[in-house]
């Protein structure tokens, strides 16, 4: 949420800046904007709108110098307009903030009564106010004061008027990468927006400040003694956040996900047996655990879902899936033999975040299934397995959640294994059902996507759809549902089921739309009694099976067949329709796809 760049060095700094910027447009789209110093002093442009409309005032502004700041917003604070969008100026400093900083009432009346006037109606300009207040030449000593008068959640770029060589940056609670080229020096809040010049970064640690030079980067700790890190090396490679001739990131995604299963069968089973020890994670770690908890937010916490669906069947043991923001304030109920488990695609969404640090502050045993490496969460927990999807830039995710659920269902099995509640013949089988994925799911584009669009078309003209299954089709309808409503802003609204009849079939009419997922033959009686009930009441059906099921011919007008493959495996298939699904309805409605309104990729508040 807002992305922060920053950059020192030889070349164009505002076209660099705007570049990176670029790159995390994801991370807010409410105003953008940025500073650069020279001998002169600072100079700020910003504008609402997305970073193009800032390219083009670069053009005409003049602005030179070595270094220079930027920032892409999404509103917490204030509306989207130019006086709240950052960077955040005074003659003597400028600032870039990602976070919220929760005493700025209180900040705003000192500075007030100490005669600064405050422009905008954010949190942030406090902190340009209270640095250009207590500047005294010494940058970094300015900065540790001000730190302390701050609380909540920073991640900040910083510019002081008579340093033209270099950036500043300090962190709490929200993520900022140093990248590192002899000769040239980036600041971001994703190490994507920087693979294109560099795979040398550095990750800032909490309470640290970073004086970001052309030849040289020095760290600070919270005592001010300055630290050596050792850098780290990316292995992602630049341009894989490149469209590849599809039309839209999300698109794209969605086509990646055979490869993303196959680097995950790859990785995670060995001699057809699910296996994590690419990962670290010794087998005499995971058979101690009597409970299991499952922590994530949004898309994430769908696939923990799921996962809990799988724990419970291959291992029978019982399983939690909290929302992490909740979690943090419920005052959790943990134990030494409980297992808790962070899901999470960026592995910096604030809450997730901080209820890995209180299960680690308590002394649990905690697992990260994370995306990103060398993410925020992945540093609070025991062990972590990477989902191997790579970079996800369309806001909506897909395939980062398709790698959750991929890594779950082994991690089910392997539980299921060491638990002995599976004999190692059947995890093999359903290791095997597993590993034939990636080519059905190919089939699946090729045969299907003609027959979704169209019934892309066919959900248009409903303002209110309905998703409807049990187990895990109900699983699975829920993802469906939020995709639907983050994307194609129709009121989505998912149901089990058996709780139509509690409740929401009073609002099936003519107008309503109600896609049904029947996949699982345990429940497919039942699924098909109330998909019955839903026609019976004039509601329109969108019905999706998995072929060879016994469904009669009047449900079957609007249809689609899914392949037939294990009830357990079909969340891979449905999900994938579902994603295609909400895509074309956004794209027939004309949206911006990979940038939904109101929303961002990467939460880092509250
Ligand atoms: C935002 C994104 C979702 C994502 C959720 C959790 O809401 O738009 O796609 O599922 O955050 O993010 P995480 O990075 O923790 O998976």
């Amino acid at each position: 949420m807002c992305g922060i760049s920053g950059y020192v060095g030889p070349r164009k700094v505002c076209d660099i800046i705007v570049k990176q910027l670029k790159k995390m447009e994801y991370r807010g789209y409410d105003s953008v904007g940025l500073s650069v110093v020279n001998e002169n002093g600072i100079k700020t442009i910003k504008t609402v709108g997305r970073v193009a409309a800032v390219e083009k005032m670069v053009e005409n502004a003049n602005l030179s110098g070595a270094c220079g700041i930027g920032h892409t917003r999404w509103a917490t604070h204030g509306e989207p307009s130019v006086r709240n969008a950052h960077p955040h100026s005074t003659s003597k400093v400028s600032i870039v903030h990602n976070g919220i900083i929760e005493n700025s009432e209180e900040l705003k009346k000192w500075l007030e009564s100490r005669g600064y006037v405050l422009e905008s109606e954010t949190d942030s300009e406090v902190i340009a106010k209270l640095l250009d207040f207590y500047y005294d030449g010494n940058p970094v000593g300015t900065l540790r004061k001000v730190s302390l008068l701050l609380e909540g959640a920073y991640a900040l770029g910083i510019l002081f008027y008579d340093v033209a060589d270099a950036v500043f940056a300090l962190k709490k609670d929200g993520p900022l990468i140093v990248g590192i080229c002899d000769d040239e020096k980036f600041l971001s809040s994703d190490l994507n927006a920087i693979l294109e010049y560099t795979n040398r970064y550095f990750v800032l640690e909490e309470d640290e400040i970073a004086v970001i030079k052309q030849d040289k980067i020095e760290i600070f700790g919270a005592d001010n003694k300055e630290i050596k890190k050792a850098e780290s090396v990316a292995n992602w490679q630049a341009g894989v956040s490149d469209k590849q001739g599809f039309p839209h990131f999300m698109r794209k995604e969605i086509a990646e996900q055979p490869c993303v299963i196959s680097n995950i069968i790859l990785k995670n089973i060995k001699d057809g047996l699910p296996n994590f020890s690419a990962d670290g994670i010794p087998d005499d770690y995971l058979n101690r655990f009597k409970r299991v908890c499952i922590v994530a937010c949004g898309t994430a916490r769908y696939a923990g879902l799921a996962g809990k669906n799988w724990i419970e069947k291959f291992a029978r043991i019982p399983v939690d899936v909290i929302i992490a923001s909740e979690f943090r304030y419920m005052d959790p109920i943990l134990s030494k033999d409980t297992l808790v488990i962070f899901i999470s695609q960026s592995g910096e969404t604030a809450d997730t975040l901080a209820a890995a640090r209180l299960v680690k502050a308590a002394g649990i045993n905690a697992i990260g299934i994370i995306n990103t490496v060398g993410s925020s969460i992945t540093r609070e927990v025991d062990y972590n397995i990477f989902t191997e999807a790579g970079i996800e830039v369309a806001v909506a995710s897909t395939k980062a959640y398709m790698a959750q659920i991929a890594v779950l269902y082994l991690f089910a099995l392997k539980l299921g294994l060491l638990a002995g509640s599976l004999t190692t013949g059947k995890v093999h089988f359903f290791c095997n059902e597993f590993i034939d994925l990636p080519e059905i799911l190919e089939q699946l584009f090729v045969d299907k996507e003609e027959k979704i669009e169209s019934f892309a078309m066919l959900c248009l003209k409903f303002e209110i759809v309905f998703f409807t299954g049990r187990g895990l089709d109900y699983l699975l309808v829920l993802e469906g549902a939020l995709k639907l409503k983050e994307i194609s802003y129709i009121n989505a609204q998912a149901y089990a089921a058996g709780e139509l009849k509690h409740g929401p079939i009073s609002l099936i009419t003519k107008d309503a739309l109600v896609i049904a997922l029947a996949t699982q033959g345990y429940v497919l009686r039942k699924t098909v009694s109330n998909v019955q009930e839903i026609k019976a009441r004039g509601g329109n059906l969108l019905l999706l099976f998995k072929s060879g099921m016994d469904i009669s011919e009047e449900l079957l007008s609007n249809s689609i067949k899914l392949p037939r493959v294990g009830d357990d495996v079909m969340p891979f298939l449905a999900a994938a329709v579902l994603q295609l699904l909400a895509y074309h309805v956004a794209c027939a409605k004309k949206l911006d796809v990979d940038k939904p309104r109101n929303l961002a990729k990467s939460v880092t508040v509250e």
